[in-house]
């Protein structure tokens, strides 16, 4: 499963980046606005960092325009996802820029038939929101499993983009699912290190490297 980091914070995507678990990074316009920048700037900045697929959303809601600020995105790096809404504007735009070779993120994807569609608009990744479900009483794991079956019954090449992930639990269940890749702010992806047998056990061997004086260097 591949790892993008679900943020516009470039010392937190520089972070992840250096300790080699980046595949890409999702950006959205609240994470943009989160990060007080130049949406094209940091964008670019981004682009420089990560060499995997970098998600930039749209602002327009009619596919014309969408098409247009997809071309511009997409203008920044050979790397950049235009990131469409799910959305009948949002598929026909998803079509002309997949048509132009450009990498096309569906997102709010709330349904399977919602995912159906984007695979038919030849969507390179479709974002289903996994915790904006959970947070509504639906189990947004069982979307990414449907989502699963569906696109493993036809060969769709779509990528499954788990997103609206809030619990290092959602990723663990992603993986069992088989989603192609899951998205995660930078604190979730941290905290799949934790555990504490593994805190308990380096303090055991702590001590007695210290006690037996044990060294390497
Ligand atoms: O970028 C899309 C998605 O990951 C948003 O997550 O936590 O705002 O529901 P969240």
């Amino acid at each position: 499963m591949k790892f993008f980091v679900d943020t516009a914070d470039v010392d937190a995507i520089r972070e992840l980046n250096d300790l080699g678990l980046l595949d890409g990074v999702t950006t959205n316009p609240s994470l943009i606005k989160k990060s007080g920048r130049n949406i094209i700037e940091v964008t670019k900045e981004i682009c420089e960092i990560v060499s995997g697929p970098v998600s930039a959303e749209v602002t327009a809601t009619d596919a014309a325009d969408m098409i247009a600020e997809g071309r511009k995105l997409a203008k920044i790096s050979g790397n950049i996802a235009v990131k469409v809404p799910l959305t009948l504007d949002g598929l026909k735009a998803c079509k002309t820029l997949t048509d132009e070779g450009t990498m096309v993120n569906v997102t709010l994807c709330f349904s399977a038939n919602q995912a159906l569609l984007a695979a038919k608009a030849g969507a390179t990744f479709i974002s289903p929101f996994i915790g904006r479900l959970d947070d509504n009483s639906y189990d947004g794991l069982d979307l990414i499993q449907d989502i699963r079956t569906i696109y493993d019954n036809y060969g769709f090449e779509t990528q499954i983009l788990a997103a609206s992930i809030r619990t290092v639990n959602h990723v663990k269940d992603c993986a069992l699912i088989g989603a192609d890749v899951m998205t995660a702010p930078p604190a979730v992806i941290k905290a799949l290190a934790n555990h504490v047998l593994t805190d308990k056990g380096l303090d055991a061997f702590l001590e007695d490297i210290k006690s037996a004086g044990i060294k390497i260097l």
